[in-house]
């Protein structure tokens, strides 16, 4: 196959990795801080979490659990809400404190539907946490509790997010050329 050639094809870097490595080693403080004494259950939203996650957790100093969550929304640009879960997690959430990781918070109808579902299985919290917010884009009521970056109205790829499944191992976060 040819080489790839992803690098050539971002316009802009937006995020630089140091800069992404400086914020999640400070969100990873923070949530340390929030639930000392607690055993935090991480729940990464793939695929576009799973970086982030990777990243957060070499900076939570306590004891933590992860688990993975693949979801759907029905009917892209629909504005049903409605959300269908493709891989569910294996843990029990029953009285425990979840934090949901996802890569970007926009409409926020993923993350709501998500939480709810959380909260209605017993968890005990169910907080959040995103790298990035399109707070633009919002048309829910759902706030992050730990958010890395404010996000400009671009689609971005790299850090674990995609374009037609290409861009997500770049270390930073970018835009593809033309979109920006
Ligand atoms: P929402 O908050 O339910 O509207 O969904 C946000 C989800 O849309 C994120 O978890 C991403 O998977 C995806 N998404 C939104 N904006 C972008 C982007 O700029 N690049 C890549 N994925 C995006
Ligand atoms: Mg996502």
């Amino acid at each position: 196959p040819e080489p790839s050639s992803l690098y050539e094809d971002v316009a802009e870097i937006l995020i630089s990795e140091e800069a992404i490595q400086r914020r999640v080693a400070e969100l990873g403080q923070q949530i340390t801080q929030d639930f000392a004494g607690s055993e935090v259950l991480m729940i990464a939203v793939l695929k576009g979490a799973l970086l982030f996650l990777a990243d957060l957790v070499r900076h939570v100093d306590l004891p933590v659990a992860m688990d993975f969550l693949a979801v759907s929304s029905y009917g892209a640009g629909t504005t049903s809400g409605e959300v269908r879960v493709l891989r569910d997690i294996d843990n029990n959430v029953a009285g425990r404190d979840v934090l949901l990781v996802d890569d970007i918070l926009e409409s926020g109808k993923t993350l709501k539907y998500t939480r709810e579902l959380m909260l209605s299985r017993g968890a005990k919290s169910c907080s959040i946490a995103v790298l990035l917010d399109k707070r633009m884009r919002r048309q829910t009521d759902l706030e992050a509790d730990y958010v890395g970056f404010e996000c400009p109205d671009y689609f971005v790829v790299g850090y674990g997010m995609d374009v037609a499944h290409a861009f997500r191992e770049l270390p930073f976060v970018g835009v593809v050329k033309g979109d920006a």
